[in-house]
């Protein structure tokens, strides 16, 4: 599979080495070879359609800030311009998620399907924004949409609660789907004011270089609204979920959780209403996970309510996301 790779930081370098240290691996058990024939970032770009040496590709990101001296060619394309021109079967979005237009991912994946490739997003901004149309485009243009990795990076959400749960009904859920506001709240519980828990979570590299995805609840919202489309089949966006972040969650509201047996969580749930917001969940409760695990629950006509609770994030584990969504396509279009 011919695969073209928007954005190389920390996802798309983490898919970068695990193709190269699992190649032998997927061609073994899965008969999958995927091979990156043309990636970008925002200084240029490198194509290959043999495929890019992972390795170089690698060693020349970290030397020159850019992948756009891998070769001395051909490497002033633009995004689309790379979407346009190559011989590809798939394309990854991992550039940086914005809920205001969405771009450069919307542009991106909508040229790409339109050419009929199918898409791979990690970038949770175009499908907050336009779940719904994506998922038209992407039938009329007869190509698939996947994006495990937008909800519980590694953690396979979204696939547990369509596939797993397949022929059940689910009737709500509800979880915590942002590791960084998890990590402050449970510093929180521990003693530390607002301001010491967010400084550790920066220090530990967790917060978005955008604080206010954290703490507004946007990372969280964008996660809700893509689990009520896939899961709920509800036709939902951003402005649909009512949205509280955790900047005015104090040490009282804490202290008082925890004279009720509960701690202070950052929840997003879909009950009737979508809604992102910080309230108390006992300590009991499966979902009451600290640190900067997620975890959600679902709850369902016949089978009750179950847990899953992982690592939220991470390269590596997103990355491992996206060779989850290549097999799924490869499975999807051999039935063809
Ligand atoms: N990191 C995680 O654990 C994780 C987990 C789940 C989902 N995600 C999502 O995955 C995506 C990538 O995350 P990341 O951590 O890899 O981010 P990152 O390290 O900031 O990498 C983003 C990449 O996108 C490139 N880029 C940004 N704007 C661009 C543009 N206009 N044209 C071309 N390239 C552009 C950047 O280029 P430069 O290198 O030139 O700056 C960079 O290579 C985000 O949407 C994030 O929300 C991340």
């Amino acid at each position: 599979m011919r695969l073209i790779l928007c954005g190389f930081g920390v996802v798309g370098q983490s898919l970068a080495k695990l193709l190269e240290s699992r190649s032998e691996d997927l061609y073994a058990r899965f008969g999958l070879k995927p091979r990156i024939v043309g990636v970008f970032d925002t200084k240029g770009s490198a194509v290959e359609s043999a495929g890019l040496d992972l390795s170089k590709l690698i060693n020349v990101k970290k030397k020159y800030g850019t992948i756009k001296k891998y070769s001395s060619s051909k490497n002033n394309l633009s995004g689309v311009d790379l979407i346009k021109s190559l011989d590809a079967d798939v394309l990854v979005e991992t550039t940086a998620s914005n809920y205001k237009d969405a771009e450069p991912g919307m542009t991106h994946i909508t040229e790409a399907m339109k050419h009929g490739l199918h898409v791979i997003s990690v970038n949770k901004g175009p499908l907050a924004l336009a779940f719904p149309s994506l998922m038209e485009l992407a039938i009329y243009n007869q190509v698939l949409l996947r994006f495990s990795g937008t909800v519980g990076g590694g953690t396979p959400i979204l696939d547990y609660a369509k596939n797993s749960l397949l022929g059940e009904r689910i009737v709500s859920f509800e979880g915590i789907l942002n590791g960084t506001t998890n990590y402050i709240l449970t510093n929180m519980t521990n003693g530390m004011s607002f301001k010491d828990a967010l400084n550790d979570a920066k220090q530990k590299g967790y917060v978005e270089a955008d604080e206010s995805l954290d703490l507004d609840g946007l990372d969280a919202a964008a996660k809700l609204v893509i689990l009520a489309n896939w899961v709920m089949e509800l036709k939902v966006t951003m402005p649909d979920i009512k949205r509280t972040g955790i900047r005015n969650v104090s040490a009282d509201d804490i202290k008082n959780a925890a004279k009720k047996n509960c701690a202070v969580k950052l929840i997003a749930s879909c009950n009737k209403e979508l809604i992102v917001s910080p309230r108390e969940i006992s300590l009991d409760d499966p979902l009451c996970v600290n640190g900067t695990l997620n975890a959600i629950s679902f709850t369902s006509e016949h089978s009750g309510t179950q847990t899953i609770i992982g690592r939220g994030a991470g390269g590596i584990e997103t990355a491992s996301s996206i060779i989850r969504d290549l097999l799924d396509i490869r499975q999807e279009i051999s039935k063809i």
